[in-house]
């Protein structure tokens, strides 16, 4: 069978993701009762990172610790790579070598030119189109805390970047209904938004996209990549805050999450990212075990 890569939630088919996020918390339960599951002997994860990261790095070094495994962390400042070495020579090399390889780069292009040359699998640690394993935690988080997710809705307040992006393929392939608010000039791709059907709508109004929402849901301002732009889309965000007024509007258990990391008094106002409908601290954690249960998957 040919290698599965994870670069987009459509790398895998729904039955195959809700496995995984039912897998998560089975793994998470396991890890929290001081279960020592350790499958991953002698297996490595090489971690290219071109941009920074806490959550991501942390969640997948410490996964392939407790999987029994090693992860290795590359950065280009000290790899041949940051030396203008082929993409595609780096992916065969760290292929013969690795057992699975993880990206965080701008380009989404990137990541498909490596997959498609690597004999191992490839996933997706954030380009600037999609964030596809933060959806496996939010979703975890989700159903963790409210049921499933399917013929809920969601709302997205803010850009329509690569975290939106992912919300949209993850309405596709969990089944929910996603309302995003986000000002004229931040939309989501057009392709991407038109693939989800009438499963996604887009709203100018931010209490609009909330009312009746059972999650809110939103991202900074100015992505990675982006921070020449702050003061300017500081301006075109100026109303698309997620505050308590916009928490009013949702359903009256509505929970409220973010990726991190959050800049309060920009995308979230303090009292609603520490008050009590926030679930970040749970859905921070459950980038472990959401990830544990995906190296499982590819590699198992
Ligand atoms: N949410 C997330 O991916 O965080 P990091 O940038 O810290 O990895
Ligand atoms: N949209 C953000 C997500 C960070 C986890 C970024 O790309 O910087």
């Amino acid at each position: 069978m040919s290698v599965r890569h994870f670069l987009t939630l459509l790398d895998l088919s729904s039955d195959e993701l809700r496995a995984l996020i039912a897998r998560a918390i089975e793994l998470k339960r396991r890890h929290q009762a001081g279960e020592l599951y350790q499958p991953f002997k002698g297996k490595v994860l090489a971690m290219i990172f071109e941009k920074s990261s806490t959550r991501t790095r942390v969640s997948f070094e410490a996964g392939m610790a407790q999987l029994g495994g090693h992860a290795l962390f590359l950065s280009p400042r000290d790899t041949q790579l940051g030396r203008g070495e082929p993409l595609e020579d780096t992916a065969r090399v760290l292929s013969r070598m690795a057992d699975a390889i993880m990206i965080r780069t701008f380009e989404h292009e990137k990541i498909e030119r490596f997959a498609a040359v690597s004999r191992v699998p490839v996933i997706n640690a954030l380009t600037d189109r999609y964030h596809p394993c933060q959806l496996l935690a939010d979703v975890q988080t989700f159903v963790e805390h409210r049921g499933d997710i399917q013929g809920r809705t969601v709302a997205w307040i803010g850009d329509g970047n690569n975290m939106c992006h992912s919300y949209i393929n993850a309405a596709r392939q969990f089944d929910f209904r996603l309302h995003i608010a986000c000002p004229e000039g931040y939309d989501p791709a057009p392709d991407i938004l038109a693939a989800a059907g009438d499963r996604v709508a887009i709203v100018r109004d931010p209490r609009e996209a909330a009312t009746g929402a059972d999650l809110v849901t939103t991202d900074v301002w100015a992505s990675m990549g982006q921070e020449e732009e702050q003061a300017q889309r500081e301006r075109a965000f100026a109303d698309y805050q997620v505050t308590d007024e916009i928490m009013e509007c949702a359903a009256a258990d509505a929970v409220f999450m973010h990726c991190l990391p959050a800049h309060r008094g920009e995308e979230v106002a303090t009292s609603v990212i520490d008050g009590p409908r926030s679930l970040v601290w749970d859905q921070a954690e459950n980038r472990l075990h959401a990830q544990k249960a995906l190296l499982e998957f590819l590699l198992g």
